[in-house]
This record gives C-alpha cells, structure tokens and sequence, in this order.
C-alpha cells in the first residue's frame, strides 16, 4: 500500500508539457506556478534541494527559479547547480532566481545595495524577449535588498529602476532570463505578460485546461483503480464534491459516497449534502450518524493537535466499517487533497509541518484502503474551475472550505455538545449575514478581469475557552463570547482578514447575542496569515 503515492502527475505520460518552479521560499514559489498554470501551461514546484540530474530527468519545457527569503552571499544560502543554465532548458530568474543567475554567470550582485520594497517605476531601455509590448515605464512590485549591479557577459540588461541597475536582463539565444522585480505578484500589473513572453520561448504548449486536467484525471483514476469499487468521503465542502464528481466519472457505479456525520458538521450541512449529491448525480450516497462516537472520543481532550490526530483516525475507522458494511470490497479512499495540502505538509519539502492536516500525512497506519487523490497536484481555484466543468451546481462549488475535522478546530478547548451547538447557531448567524450582504459565494466579477479582492474566502464563528461579564436588560451576564472570522485570500497559503462594513458586523453581532442564551459578545479577528493561521486551531 502506498497511501501518499501521487495518483496524477501530469507530466508523466499524460502529454503536458511542465515548467518546474525551483522554490527558494515556499510563498513565492507557489504563487509563481499557480500563474503560469493560469496561462494554461502545467507547473509544479519543486525544491532547491534537487539535484540537477533530477530536475533534468522530469524533462522541462521551462524552469524558473523562485525569489526567496536568503541572501546569495550567506553561509547557508540555498544554491542552484550552475549546469542548469548550459542545459538547453529556458530558465527565468525571479528576484533571489535572478541573483543567483547573475552570481553563477560571472555577474555581479551588490551585498548592500539600498532596498526596494513595494511598487517601483521601471524603465525599459529595450523590450529583448522577455519585456516586450510592455512600453517605456512599468509599476512592477520589488522586494529585495541585495540586486544584481553588474549581468553576466553576453547578457543584455533590458531594464533598471532607481535602485537597481540590471532589474532585467537576457540571453534569449541562451534562453536566459532575470527580472529583480516579481511578476507574479497582482502589484506588477503586467506580470502576467512577463511570464507569458517567458512560457512562449520555453515552447511549452498550453494545454493545460479544465478540460484536459478532467481528461487526465480520469485516465488515471480508471488506471489506478481498475474494476475495483471506490468510497468515497463527503464533506459538504468543494474539494470532496469535486473529488468524487471526477471519480463518478471515471468508474461510474463502483463508486460509494459515504457522509460521516461526526457531529462537527455546519448547520444544515448533512441536509444541504443529501440534496446536492441527490438532485444533481446517481451517485451512491450512504449517511452514517457517528456523532456520539466522536463526542466521546473527544470528551476532555483539549489539545489542537490530539483533536485532530484522534478525529482523523476515528474517521477512517468509520469509513472502514461503512465500507464492510455497503461495499465490502471497496479498495479504494477518494480523498480531496489539494496540492497546496500537499506542500504544506513538508512532503517532498524541507518546510516544516505546520499543521497535520488529517487528509495529509496524518492517516492512521493500519488503514486498509489504498488512496484515489484526483486533486492532488490541483490548487483551489483548480479545483472549482473543474468542478463547474464537471456541472456541479454553483452553490456547491463556490461553497466556502471546510476543514475536515471541522468545528471541532473552532472550538478552542473541549468539545461537547452543548459548546458544538453554541457554535454552530452562531456560525449560521454569521454566514447568513455574509450571504446577505453578497459576501459568500462566487467572487463578483471585475472589469480588469482581476481576482475580486474584497471575496471572502471563508467565513466563521469560533469558540474561545473563555467568559465574559455583560449586561442584558437590566441584568448582569457572564456568557461566552464567540469570535467572528472572515479572511480573504486566494489559496490559504496566505490571507488577510476580510475588510467587512461595520453594518454587517453590527448585524452579526446583535443576531448572535440576541439569538443565542449564552452567548453575550461578539469580536472580530483582525489578524492576517501569516502570522496567524485561517483556523484558530
Ligand atoms: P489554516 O488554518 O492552516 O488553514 O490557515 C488553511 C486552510 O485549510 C483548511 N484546513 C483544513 N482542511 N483538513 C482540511 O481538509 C484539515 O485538517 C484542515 N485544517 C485547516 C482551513 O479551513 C483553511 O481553508
């Protein structure tokens, strides 16, 4: 059994043509590839750790090379194999990327060049390759404090701010590229074209849509799962639904959808489920009541992490006896993890473990299913783009994520059933007042075609361990408070908390504290990602 076992890579054998990201400091990298992914070319990152015979042997159409956090010049500085750049392989170098070509190549990269922070006037002395149709003067978005002074021999530099003499620079018969500032970023209003200029000299074809992503998905799945039958798990939330629309797909009726209600679910959820998966497919669909089971499971356990471990492992336990039960010779878990899931997690990574997310790394060890993972090396915004494709109803794929061991995470300490049902009246209050107010569901769609800031992108209410005095009538309280969460973000890795009108707020508030005995204050989080995390636990 290979539980972390990739069901797709698309680039072994499915015919898509790859970019790899050689990721210097992880943010960069993925935002990096999520946007060559949108110009339709398949990207994956990989670490600066890997060697050059085996980035080489993924065969590339394209490599870039991230920004990142270290100086070229300290001790511990991570490296890229010089024989990248005589390799025939188009590489572009993207701020720390760049610095490292100029370094590699006989250029020069100033130790304590003044900073550059933010947006910065760019001027271009000639387009080359790589800054065509961008004009004379560009915003682009800098973050750096060393920069390249001097490019290598034979490179032409193509552009220059105040601060940094080479900001571009190029061999195009080399296929060598640099820009010091982040093209990636939505601050580089024409970041995307760098990119695009870059992707159409590495030959790579753009064949990477939701429909082809669908095609290759099934491929695989059929592949790896033969006539066996399949369960899978459903959540209520997009990643599970989509998941198992794919596999439907794929194998049709060998296909079993099971719904633990574990208790932990939002209002309405296990309801709102049955009725999607029953109006809008002929999928199998089983719901099993374990919520005493994980009540008692959890009963007096307070720590984040023991929480999880325990409802991860509860949770495929259930699934176990489900599949005993109604399809007994299932052989295979759908899970709906996201490649995003998959970094974070330190797999194939040096980054640390942040959280054990129980789809990821936290699965009991005598499970006995083999992994379906269809949304593995998919982000979010992948994800819901197939599912509309699939024909999923809108208000299952724009339904907001949804961790999987649910509101037992926002529950800060134990979690009984009196605590889960404060919750979850007031974080029905919260997003009914969002919904309201036009702030969930599918971003507005804006003019310039850019991702709709202002989007939540999950919304909640959370439960501290605490209480507070108040006053109601005439009368002293001392109730719980709960804590409203809302971020915006556009993959989780990062997120800002949701600039809501004071209204709104207001009407959440006075719902909350008059709706639901016991509870008598409302705050809101206004802390981003990082340093905090979107879930409190
Ligand atoms: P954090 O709290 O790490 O969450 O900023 C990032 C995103 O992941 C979701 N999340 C989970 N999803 N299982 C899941 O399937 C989990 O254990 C889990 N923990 C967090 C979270 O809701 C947010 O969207």
């Amino acid at each position: 059994m290979t539980p972390n076992a990739p069901t797709l890579s698309p680039d072994a054998g499915t015919g898509f043509d790859t970019v790899l990201v050689v990721d210097f400091g992880a943010q960069y990298a993925q935002v990096i590839a999520r946007r060559v992914r949108e110009l339709h070319v398949y990207s994956e990152i990989v670490p600066a750790s890997t060697p050059f015979e085996e980035l080489l042997a993924r065969r590339p159409a394209g490599i870039i090379l991230s920004g990142g956090p270290a100086s070229v010049y300290a001790d511990d500085a991570p490296a890229i194999d010089p024989r990248v750049f005589d390799a025939g392989v188009p590489v572009l170098g993207i701020c720390y990327g760049q610095q490292l070509m100029a370094q590699a190549l006989g250029g020069e990269v100033a130790r304590t060049g003044t900073s550059e922070f933010g947006r910065t006037e760019l001027a271009i002395r000639e387009p080359g390759a790589l800054l065509d149709g961008l004009g004379a003067r560009q915003t682009v978005w800098m973050s750096h404090n060393d920069a390249v002074r001097a490019a290598p021999p034979g490179f032409r530099v193509t552009a220059a701010t105040d601060d940094s003499p080479a900001a571009a620079f190029e061999a195009p018969e080399r296929g060598l590229f640099g820009v010091q500032f982040h093209p990636e970023v939505s601050h580089t209003p024409r970041g995307l074209d760098v990119l695009a200029s870059f992707l159409a000299r590495t030959g790579a074809r753009p064949t990477w849509t939701s429909h082809s992503v669908i095609e290759a998905s099934v491929e695989r799945i059929r592949e790896q799962v033969g006539d066996a039958t399949v369960l899978c798990g459903l959540s209520g939330g997009v990643d599970s639904a989509v998941a198992a629309a794919l596999v439907e797909k794929a194998v049709g009726s060998q296909l079993t959808c099971v719904l633990v209600d574990h208790g932990l679910l939002r209002e309405g959820e296990v309801a709102d489920v049955q009725q999607a998966f029953g109006a809008h497919s002929d999928v199998r669909l089983i719901t099993v009541d374990a919520r005493e089971r994980f009540l008692a499971l959890l009963e007096g356990v307070e720590d984040p992490e023991e929480k999880r471990k325990r409802i991860g492992g509860e949770f495929i336990r259930v699934f176990e006896e489900a599949a005993r039960t109604h399809a007994s010779d299932a052989g295979f878990l759908v899970q709906g993890t996201l490649y995003p899931d998959v970094i974070e997690s330190g797999e194939g990574h040096a980054a640390a473990t942040i959280k054990s997310h129980h789809n990821v790394g936290g699965l009991p060890e005598d499970m006995d299913f083999d992994l379906v993972e269809p949304l593995r090396w998919l982000f979010k915004d992948e994800v819901r783009r197939v599912g509309e494709e699939l024909g999923l109803p809108p208000e299952l794929v724009w339904r907001q994520p949804f961790p999987g061991p649910g509101l037992a995470v926002r529950i800060i300490g134990e979690v009984t059933g009196q605590r889960l049902d404060l919750l979850r009246r007031a974080d029905a209050i919260v997003r009914a007042e969002l919904r309201r107010a036009g702030l969930e569901g599918p971003p507005r769609p804006r003019p310039d075609g850019q991702a709709d800031p202002e989007h939540v992108w999950q919304a909640f209410a959370v439960l501290p361990a605490i209480r507070s005095v108040g006053v109601q009538g005439d009368e002293r309280t001392y109730g719980h408070p709960v804590i409203v969460r809302a971020v915006t973000s556009e993959d989780a890795m990062t997120a800002d908390f949701a600039r809501i009108d004071w209204d709104v707020l207001e009407r959440i508030a006075t719902r909350v504290i008059n709706g639901v005995p016991g509870i008598n204050r409302v705050a809101y989080d206004i802390t981003s990602k990082p340093p905090g995390t979107i879930e409190w636990e």
